[in-house]
């Protein structure tokens, strides 16, 4: 790791196979894929053709739950899952608001560790940092985080579109708690998850789709997204698909089939 928190080693990145960030960028319009990633991308099309829309309405719930943060003073963010960076990232909204925010940046694929550098080009005031780790390992990252965070103050937790490539072996309701247990009072989660219960009869295929990599698809009831924050505060308007989410005049994705629960909460 250097100074900056990137790691500069050689990164080996196996283009055979698709994965959850490359799947996603390809749906994003972005350039960080191949030919394994489009292919799945475009099998899950086929499953279900509103992909597309619904990766972008996750996209950009995310900027919309960052923007309510940093309105409300929220300077410490701690982002896991952040994905290959498609502008505006959220140090990018963030800063914005408060350009001394500082954000750590994690995520387990190797090439969003390839493209590092770019989230790490915060405001001059504000700072960010990148870790290559898997939430799966909670204290791996809350490890790193503490170097760069005041874990005395509150911090933004946040997951989007993350918790669904968690499979229940590795239990990612502990994960969340493990996680949340150390930040102060006054501390918020951010989520989205995939859900399956408004088309169940594609899931399971497209759970096949990602299994052909190292990710596997495990979509999940309301009831299950609910229990993420037991013991939380729900910001307005609680747990509702993504779209539905303290909507904007900044949105380009407004209806459509969007099979994502969301919802932020705030740690009492
Ligand atoms: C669908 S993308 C979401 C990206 C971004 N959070 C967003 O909403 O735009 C899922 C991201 O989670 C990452 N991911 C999947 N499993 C992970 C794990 N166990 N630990 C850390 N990151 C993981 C993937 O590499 C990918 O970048």
């Amino acid at each position: 790791m250097t100074d900056s928190g990137f790691d500069s080693a050689p990164i080996d990145i196996d283009t055979s196979v698709p994965h959850s960030a490359r799947i996603y960028d390809y749906l994003l319009d972005g350039k960080d894929n191949y030919a394994a990633d489009r292919k799945a991308a475009d099998e899950i099309t086929a499953l279900f053709p509103d992909v597309r829309a619904a990766a972008w309405a996750n996209r950009e719930y995310m900027q919309r739950a960052a923007r309510f943060l940093a309105e409300r003073d929220v300077d410490q963010y701690l982002d896991i899952g952040t994905g290959i960076p498609t502008e505006p990232n959220l140090h990018q909204v963030v800063q914005e608001i408060v350009v001394d925010a500082r954000v750590v940046y994690a995520d387990n694929d190797p090439i969003v560790l390839a493209h590092a550098e770019a989230l790490l080009r915060g405001t001059r005031q504000g700072r960010t940092a990148y870790v290559s780790a898997d939430v799966r390992n909670p204290e791996s990252v809350l490890a790193y985080a503490r170097e760069h965070l005041d874990f005395r103050r509150p911090i933004a937790l946040s997951l989007v579109s993350v918790l669904q490539f968690v499979s229940d072996p590795y239990d990612p309701f502990q994960v969340i708690r493990q996680m949340l247990e150390p930040l102060a009072p006054g501390s918020y989660l951010v989520l989205s998850h995939v859900t399956y219960e408004f088309e169940p009869e594609i899931w399971e295929r497209i759970d096949a789709i990602y299994q052909k990599g190292p990710d596997s698809m495990k979509a999940r009831s309301r009831e299950d997204f609910s229990r993420f924050f037991d013991g939380l505060e729900l910001c307005a308007p609680g747990i509702v698909v993504a779209t539905q989410w303290q909507p904007d005049s900044h949105m380009t994705v407004r209806d459509g089939r969007v099979p994502l629960y969301a919802a932020v909460a705030r740690k009492p």
